[in-house]
């Protein structure tokens, strides 16, 4: 059996729709299985058994987990983030799990200059030195995030950032699923750590130019210092301090480390990854 935490998110939503694809049953956690098994498609739904967990409870981690063999392992953004996952890797190795495939982020490091990535380097560490296989899947930028900058170009053609000319590797939220779904299925993983990229990396001018080229209007990249921002995203765009402190940070760290696409996905799935000119058409009318 495969258990999906953070099965109602992003990323645990699509390893559940791709594991579904493939004809796999799982195990899907939340902490509220009702608005879980709402969200779900026939299809996936008809795969899956939904069952009420809390990460900050680690029994119902051990309940959810027992008699499952891999564990996939996503979780939100949030000061508790660490300890959720920390219990969710012993929870595992108490209940003799094999393999766990843990969405992380780039440059999980314990340097590293972004708080969040600090943090996946804990539990990564973690993982390694435990009894269980462990996958590390590190996905960049979320193409599906970019629909947070829709009402800024739908209103004023303008988007904000401050990476200057800095490249960004994003990927498509469905492909993270794929990758989770084919680690998640090998009969002899192999764990491992894989960054997860689209095709090509897009600067900021890129890809205003990009979506203005799509929309046939012009959509301009206002480059702003990191404080201001920070000060944008909580006070314009209502972002909580610490969620724009991330986003910050982000963006800081693709100024400093050039991000260039990886093969890990093709290695992964056998297929390349979706493009950023198809998602941003498929979701067009959102910018209009
Ligand atoms: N956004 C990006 O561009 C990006 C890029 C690289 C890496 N990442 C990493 O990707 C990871 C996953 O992101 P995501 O967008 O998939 O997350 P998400 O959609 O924000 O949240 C995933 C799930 O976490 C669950 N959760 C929160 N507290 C919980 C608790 N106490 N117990 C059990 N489950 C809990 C929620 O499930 P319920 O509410 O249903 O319980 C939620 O559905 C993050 O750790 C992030 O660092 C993100």
């Amino acid at each position: 059996m495969i258990v999906v935490m953070g099965a109602a998110g992003a990323t645990g939503s699509a390893a559940l729709r791709s594991l579904a694809a493939l004809g796999v049953p799982s195990r899907a956690l939340s902490r509220d299985p009702a608005r879980l098994a709402a969200g779900l498609d026939g299809r996936t739904l008809a795969r899956t058994s939904v069952l009420a967990a809390d990460a900050a409870d680690p029994e119902s981690l051990r309940a959810a987990f027992r008699g499952a063999r891999r564990v996939f392992l996503t979780m939100a953004n949030g000061p508790q983030q660490v300890r959720y996952e920390l219990n969710a890797v012993e929870a595992a190795a108490d209940c003799g799990v094999e393999h766990v495939v843990k969405v992380s982020a780039p440059a999980a490091e314990p340097d590293s200059p972004v708080a969040v990535s600090r943090g996946h380097h804990l539990v990564e560490e973690r993982l390694r030195s435990c009894s269980v296989t462990a996958t590390v899947l590190r996905p960049y930028a979320f193409m599906q995030k970019l629909l947070l900058l829709a009402p800024g170009i739908a209103a004023a053609g303008v988007v904000h950032g401050a990476m200057g000319r800095a490249r960004c590797n994003y990927v498509d939220v469905r492909d993270i699923g794929d990758a989770a779904a084919a680690v998640l299925t090998d009969p002899e993983p192999a764990g491992g750590a894989y960054p997860l990229t689209g095709g090509r990396a897009y600067s900021h001018p890129e890809l205003t130019a990009l979506l203005g080229e799509l929309l046939g209007r012009p959509v301009r990249y206002l480059d702003l210092s990191p404080a201001e921002l920070h000060a944008h995203l909580v006070g314009r765009a209502g972002m909580p301090p610490w969620l724009a402190t991330h986003v910050v940070e982000i963006q800081q760290l693709a100024v400093v480390r050039e991000e260039t696409p990886d093969d890990a996905f093709l290695r992964l799935t056998g297929r390349a990854p979706r493009t950023l000119e198809a998602f941003l058409r498929e979701n067009l009318h959102r910018f209009r």
